[in-house]
């Protein structure tokens, strides 16, 4: 494991992480997990969770409150094996244990089970208990969508650009990848992304602070997996991570045009984004041949909506003191770019094998046009 930033966190947290999946296992967490979310990647209602999770009682409620709850529970009474793992998670600071009230619990985390590994990700939004940090090691819906649509990663050197906790990276590590490298600008996500490697086995992953390719400067890929930050920033938007710019497309103009350094020849890059649309298609389409001259790119854009809605949906979220004032910012600065809608989007960019040329956006075999999901 080379993780440049958590190295000595990592090495120190391995046997705590260890009993973690050991205790997991052994308590049935991810059918516990799968009850409680009903299916989803978080349980919707974190109040009616966490009373769903009383009423399980024993071991299985204690386990949910604390792995995918974020709450505190209480020392007494307490199993020995969860007791037990919180002393070993807070020796290595992933939990916290106040003794002098009796009580445990994560410390801005919760452990997920998906995709057949368990993850430790940030506190969702979502949840009563979160508090924004600066970095929640991301995992969500959309990282799911882009997992699932992974191209075939046995044997392949793979690069996880923006890894928040790895997932992509962890998943091409279990799928029998030949390498594989995560990198995050964030450091909670450059942690993140370390611990769960080692969490699910896969210790010869590297994890690398920094950013865009900035970590893997001069090394190239058969794939490049990223979902970067997409969604527009409102004028004047604090989170300098995020970094998505005013149309969105920020970090993957980035990544697309920095691709065709980092990719082995026949290597590919693939990316799941929602995009801003004017009458003809997506935004990014008409910049592709420009900005990757030499990939052959197919963009399947699909479910498309209307932007006010949008753009109200996304000034509420992210600036719930004003949002008709966000909105109406944000509207505006999406009618400058002729925007009418937003679509989710499959990206991906193909370097030929060698001697073979690359095609355009428009060519057989490319669809650069929205395609409306039924
Ligand atoms: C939407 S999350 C995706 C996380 C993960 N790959 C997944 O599939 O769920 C985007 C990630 O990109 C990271 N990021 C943002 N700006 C970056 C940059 N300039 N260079 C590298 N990573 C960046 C964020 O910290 C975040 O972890």
């Amino acid at each position: 494991m080379t993780a440049a930033a958590p190295h000595a966190t990592v090495e120190a947290a391995a046997p705590a992480l260890a009993q973690l999946r050991a205790v997991a296992d052994e308590l049935g967490y991810g059918q516990l997990y799968g009850a409680l979310a009903g299916g989803a990647l978080f349980p919707a209602d974190h109040a009616e969770a966490l009373r769903a999770a009383h009423a399980f009682g024993g071991a299985a409620g204690a386990t949910l409150r604390l792995l995918a709850l974020g709450d505190r529970v209480a020392l007494a009474g307490l199993d020995e094996r969860l007791a037990s793992l919180g002393e070993a998670l807070a020796a290595v600071g992933l939990a916290a244990l106040d003794t002098a009230a009796g009580a445990l619990r994560l410390v801005d985390l919760v452990a997920v089970p998906v995709l057949g590994g368990l993850l430790l990700t940030g506190t969702p939004p979502t949840f009563s208990t979160y508090e924004p940090s600066g970095g929640r090691a991301y995992l969500g819906e959309d990282s799911l969508r882009l997992a699932r649509a992974l191209p075939r990663v046995h044997g392949r050197h793979v690069l996880d650009l923006g890894s928040g906790c790895g997932v992509q990276g962890v998943l091409a590590a279990a799928g029998g990848a030949t390498s594989v490298v995560c990198t995050d600008l964030e450091p909670r996500s450059v942690e993140l992304s370390a611990l769960n490697a080692v969490l699910n086995g896969h210790g010869t992953v590297e994890v690398r602070g920094g950013d865009a390719y900035a970590p893997v400067a001069g090394r190239r890929f058969d794939l490049v997996v990223t979902l970067p930050p997409y969604l527009p920033e409102p004028p004047g938007a604090p989170d300098a991570v995020v970094a998505a710019g005013p149309d969105g497309l920020g970090l993957l103009r980035r990544i697309v045009a920095g691709a065709a350094d980092h990719l082995r020849p026949g290597g590919e890059l693939v990316a799941f984004a929602q995009l801003l649309c004017d009458d003809a298609g997506p935004l990014l389409a008409r910049e592709l041949p420009g900005l990757a001259p030499t990939l052959t790119p197919r963009l399947v854009a699909f479910d498309q909506h209307p932007i006010e809605p949008f753009a109200r949906e996304l000034a509420r979220f992210t600036a719930p003191g004003d949002p008709d004032g966000i909105a109406t910012a944000l509207l505006d600065g999406f009618d400058d770019l002729g925007v009418t809608g937003v679509c989710s989007a499959y990206l991906r960019l193909l370097l030929p094998a060698s001697g073979q040329g690359a095609r355009s956006v428009g060519s057989p075999g490319a669809s650069a046009q929205p395609r409306r999901s039924t």
